[in-house]
């Protein structure tokens, strides 16, 4: 069969990480790279082993020769690259927050429905095994019903306006950086949307929240305790509690194993699975599989659920009345 043909648009730092995985995988090749500029470009296609180099985003989204697009540039450039992409006919991959907005999720949505081709987000954490184990032992019953989760990413970042995590301009914040994990993750395991968003956040300097707490209640008596930051170490865990036992999961958003307590605290199960390659060749395999199949969204990753996600991300945002350039 042939080998399904990558190429990565933008040469950061978690474009190289993917660029790892993609060259882990055996029925996929990473063929193509674009920067903004020919330098960098060709720094990167030599690091990785990649034959083409371009330093123009829109050649790479010309090049015949490819057949899906990984989008690795800030937050604010995901719907201009991903727009050119698929009006080139290229399946697309895009980071995380798909976009800043959910205004602009539905535009991406319909113009891959449009031009019939292939379109997800890379929430790479919700193809983790370890996600997956979790959301295995909530289904069976393990812990039986789920009453609360609590979840939070932060860590501490020197303040610097101009850099992605603080510049408005670029999407910074923490919301959707990092608090976007907790509440991915919140959902994939509840399935379902909250009823009630409760949130408050600290915006910073250059006007981007540097902390915030979210509570999102569900009609079935289900509270997730949410927060994140990039001004201080909040902590990386996840904790799922239900009426029978609790499940913890430490770097959840990056997690290679889980595990169960009944609720005297007893390990009832184990999960530890480390990575192949880094964690990121799993969703990068999950592409693949549906690009052979033939599918045009990934059924473990819909849009649905990207657009669900973006909508919460509104909410909590329009509550703070945070706005970004040009919204
Ligand atoms: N899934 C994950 O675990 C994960 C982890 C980290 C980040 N991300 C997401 O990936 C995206 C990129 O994050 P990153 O940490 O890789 O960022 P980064 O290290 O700053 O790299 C971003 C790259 O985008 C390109 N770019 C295009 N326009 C730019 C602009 N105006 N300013 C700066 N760079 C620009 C640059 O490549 P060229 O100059 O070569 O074109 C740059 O190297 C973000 O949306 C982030 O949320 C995901």
């Amino acid at each position: 069969m042939e080998k399904i043909r990558w190429g990565i648009l933008g040469t950061g730092s978690i474009a190289a990480t993917f660029a790892k995985a993609l060259n882990s995988l055996d029925d996929c090749i990473l063929a193509a790279v674009a920067s903004r500029s020919d330098v960098r470009a060709q720094e990167f296609a030599n690091r990785f082993n990649i034959n083409k180099y371009y330093g123009d985003y829109n050649k790479l989204a010309e090049d015949p020769d490819i057949d899906v697009i990984y989008i690795a540039v800030p937050h604010t450039g995901h719907k201009e690259t991903t727009e050119m992409c698929i009006k080139n006919g290229k399946a697309v991959l895009c980071e995380k927050p798909f976009t800043i907005n959910s205004r602009d999720t539905e535009k991406l949505i319909s113009l891959a429905k449009e031009y019939n081709v292939f379109l997800m987000e890379a929430m790479w954490t919700k193809f983790l095994p370890a996600s997956i184990k979790v959301k295995k032992w909530i289904k069976e019953g393990r812990i039986g019903k789920v009453r609360h989760i609590k979840a939070s990413f932060g860590f501490y970042s020197e303040y610097d306006p101009d850099s992605r995590l603080y510049n408005p301009s670029l999407g910074g914040g923490a919301l959707l950086d990092l608090g976007i994990y907790p509440i991915t993750y919140t959902t994939f395991f509840l399935d379902s949307m909250p009823d009630k968003v409760i949130s408050s956040a600290i915006i910073g300097e250059s006007k981007v929240d540097e902390q915030n707490v979210i509570i999102l209640q569900y009609g079935n008596g289900v509270l997730a305790d949410l927060s994140s930051g990039i001004s201080a170490e909040l902590g990386y865990d996840a904790v799922i509690a239900g009426e029978k036992g609790v499940i913890k999961v430490n770097k959840f958003w990056m997690a290679d194993s889980a595990i169960l307590y009944d609720n005297k605290h007893n390990i009832i199960d184990e999960f530890n699975e480390p990575f192949k390659t880094n964690g990121y060749e799993y969703e990068a395999k999950e592409v693949n599989r549906c690009l052979r199949e033939g599918l045009l969204e990934s059924p473990q990753n819909p849009l649905k659920d990207t657009l669900d996600i973006m909508k919460i991300m509104d909410r909590i945002r329009s509550s703070w009345g945070l706005v970004y350039p040009g919204e």
